[in-house]
Order: structure tokens, then C-alpha cells, then sequence
């Protein structure tokens, strides 16, 4: 199943770096283009999400799942796929849910961050299949000048995961208080 998977990866590649310039340019831009684009961003994440779930899938038939988390590099792949995966599905939502109100006022600042921190995830991912597959590139010796050797398993420590999990906590209160204020929301 390796060559599938090395196939079917470059369609969520594709479609989701293709999304993360197009959210960077709507949130630059209110012209005409950049309203076609934004016309276009849902069906453009459900596509990459679709594909994305299908590389995910024939990834893990790639190896036996014992098999390809005995080593920090698969492990870190395997992960970075998840959080990808997991992001660009709630990216989705967000667009879908809360329709043109992403792109009002700092909100489409937040939406550009958003996006490129999506690449960024997409990007890592990219980079350990490929030095699972022994194509190197020069992304990995940026995250090691940041401090993450890539062929050792990334960790979080306890007190950085209970800030997260602290923080995770907090926003989604504000997320609950601001949402019962606004009822009007627009689509
Ligand atoms: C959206 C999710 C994923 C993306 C974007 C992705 C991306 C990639 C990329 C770009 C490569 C290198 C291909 C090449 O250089 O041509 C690769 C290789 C690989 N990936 Fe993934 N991957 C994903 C999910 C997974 C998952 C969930 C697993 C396993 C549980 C996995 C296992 C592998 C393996 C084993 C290889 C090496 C293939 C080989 O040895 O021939 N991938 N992946």
C-alpha cells in the first residue's frame, strides 16, 4: 500500500496549501476575486478533508501500526498527520459555520493566523513522510534550529500540557460566554 499513499498524499497537499492561500488572500482582499474564492473555500476544504481522511487510511496500511510506531520518526508522522487532519476538519467547520463573520474585523486576521498555522502542520507532516521515504528537505533543519530534532519522539512537557489544557479551557469559556450574547449571527 506504500505507493498508494505516496500517491493519494499529494491531493490534501495540494488542496489544502491551495486553501491556506486562498484564506491568506480573502483575508487581505474584500474584491471581487477574493469573494469568488471565499465562494469556493467550503467545497475546497471538503475535498481536502475527504482526500485527506483517504491518505490518512491507506497510511495506516502502510505498516502494521506496532510497526511504524516502534520508531520516533513514524510516531512523529503518524501524530503531525493527526493534528493535520484534526485542524484543517475544525478549519472546515469554522468556514461552514460561521460563514462571511470569519472575515469581519480582527476575525479575519485570526483566519489568516489560522491558515497558516494549518500549513505549517501540513508542511511538518509532509517533511517526516518524506524522511520516512528518505527525501530530505530543508524544513527539518529549520525545526531543529527551533529545537525539535525530528528523529526523536516530540514531547510536550506536564506543565506546558496543563497550560494548554488551562488555556483550551479558558477560550472555549469565552467562546460559550461571547456566543450566548450574539444571537444574530451571520452566515
Ligand atoms: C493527511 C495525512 C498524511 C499526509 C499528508 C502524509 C504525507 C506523507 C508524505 C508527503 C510522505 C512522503 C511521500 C513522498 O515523499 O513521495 C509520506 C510517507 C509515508 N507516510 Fe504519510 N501522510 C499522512 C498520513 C499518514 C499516516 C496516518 C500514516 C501511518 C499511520 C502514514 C505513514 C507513512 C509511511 C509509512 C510513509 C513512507 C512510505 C514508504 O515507506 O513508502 N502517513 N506521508
Amino acid at each position: 500500500m506504500a505507493g498508494y499513499h505516496v500517491v493519494l498524499v499529494h491531493f490534501p497537499i495540494a488542496l489544502w496549501m491551495t486553501a491556506t492561500l486562498a484564506i491568506l488572500y480573502r483575508s487581505m482582499s474584500d474584491g471581487p476575486l477574493a469573494l469568488s474564492i471565499d465562494r469556493a473555500l467550503v467545497p475546497l476544504l471538503s475535498a481536502g478533508l475527504v482526500f485527506g481522511l483517504a491518505a490518512y487510511g491507506v497510511g495506516l496500511s502502510v505498516w502494521p501500526i506496532e510497526t511504524i510506531t516502534t520508531s520516533p520518526l513514524g510516531r512523529n508522522h503518524v501524530m503531525l498527520a493527526t493534528w493535520t487532519t484534526a485542524y484543517w476538519a475544525l478549519l472546515l467547520v469554522l468556514r461552514w459555520k460561521r460563514g462571511a463573520a470569519i472575515w469581519q474585523g480582527m476575525m479575519r486576521w485570526v483566519s489568516a493566523g489560522l491558515a497558516l498555522l494549518g500549513g505549517c502542520l501540513l508542511g511538518i507532516t509532509g517533511t517526516l513522510g518524506g524522511h520516512l521515504i528518505g527525501v530530505y528537505t530543508e524544513v527539518s533543519q529549520v525545526l531543529r534550529a527551533i529545537g525539535w530534532e525530528v528523529y526523536t519522539t516530540f514531547y510536550v512537557p506536564n506543565p506546558v500540557l496543563i497550560a494548554i489544557g488551562l488555556a483550551s479551557l479558558i477560550l472555549a469559556g469565552i467562546g460559550l460566554f461571547g456566543g450566548s450574547r450574539h444571537t444574530n449571527r451571520p452566515v
